[in-house]
C-alpha cells in the first residue's frame, strides 16, 4: 500500500493549521514537519511550537524530519510536543544508535534517513531501532527541488539489505516526488512518498493533488 506523505515545508506558512487539516481530510494518515536549523541545512524552517500548534488540529502521525545538527539536543521537547515519529540524519548522529535509542525511549517512533551523498550499507546497523527508513532523493534545505534519479538505485539496495535480513521495514522518499517520478519511485521499492510541491501548490487543491499522486501509482508494484 502506497502512502503520500504531504511535507508542509511547501504549505502556506500563514495557515499551516489549516493545510494540515486539509490533508487529514483528504484521506493521508501522515505529515512530516521538515525541521530545519540553518546549520545541517542552508535553510530555517520550524520549531516544536508548530508541532504543539499543529498537535490538537489533527489526528495524523506527525513525522518530525529532524535537518539539524546534534539532534539528541531537542528530541524530548519534540516528542512533548506532540511528534508521532522522529526522524534523523545518519549524517548528524555521533552515535546513530544512541540517538534512536533515545527516540524510542520517549515513547516516540524513529526513523532514519540519508542524505543522497550517504551509502545506504551505512543504515544496517539501524535495522533493529527503526520502523522508516527514508531515502533523501534532493539534497536537504529546500522543497521544489528536481528529483534525483541515481537514488532510485539506492532505494533498491536498501530493499535488498532488508530482503537478505528477511525485514519488512518500510522504505520512503523524500524529494521532487511527483506524477512522474512516483511511479518510478514505488517500483524502485518505496512505499512512503513526502511530497510537498506536488500537494501544495496553486495548480490544484490538496485533495486534488493527492488523488492525482495516488492514481500515479495505481497498481504499481517493486519491480
Ligand atoms: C528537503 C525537504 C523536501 C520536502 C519535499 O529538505 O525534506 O524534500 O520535504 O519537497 P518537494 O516535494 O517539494 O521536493
Amino acid at each position: 500500500m502506497v502512502r503520500i506523505v504531504p511535507s508542509i515545508l511547501s504549505a502556506d506558512f500563514a495557515r499551516l493549521g489549516e493545510q494540515a487539516r486539509e490533508a487529514e481530510a483528504a484521506g493521508v494518515e501522515a505529515i512530516q514537519i521538515d525541521v530545519m536549523d540553518g546549520q545541517f541545512v542552508p535553510n530555517i524552517t520550524f520549531g516544536p511550537g508548530v508541532v504543539a500548534a499543529i498537535r490538537p488540529l489533527v489526528s495524523l502521525t506527525l513525522e518530525v524530519h529532524l535537518m539539524i545538527i546534534e539532534p539528541d539536543r531537542f528530541l524530548a521537547v519534540f516528542a512533548e510536543a506532540g511528534a508521532d515519529r522522529l526522524i534523523v540524519h545518519q549524517e548528524a548522529c555521533d552515535d546513530l544508535r544512541g540517538t534512536l535509542e533515545s527516540i524510542r525511549s520517549l515513547g516516540v517512533r524513529a526513523g532514519v534517513t540519508l542524505s543522497p551523498e550517504t551509502p545506504a550499507a551505512v543504515i544496517r546497523e539501524a535495522f533493529d531501532l527503526v520502523d522508516l527508513i527514508q531515502v533523501m532523493t534532493v539534497h536537504p534545505g529546500f522543497g521544489g527541488q528536481d528529483f534525483l534519479f541515481d537514488q532510485l538505485t539506492k532505494i533498491r539496495e536498501i530493499r535488498e539489505m532488508l530482503a537478505a535480513d528477511g525485514l519488512e521495514i518500510p522504505i520512503g522518499v523524500d524529494g521532487g516526488v511527483d506524477t512522474t517520478t512516483a511511479p518510478q519511485i514505488v517500483a524502485a521499492g518505496a512505499r512512503a512518498l513526502v511530497s510537498g510541491s506536488s500537494v501544495y501548490n496553486q495548480r490544484a487543491t490538496v485533495a486534488e493533488n493527492i488523488a492525482a499522486l495516488l492514481a500515479s501509482v495505481e497498481g504499481a508494484e517493486a519491480d
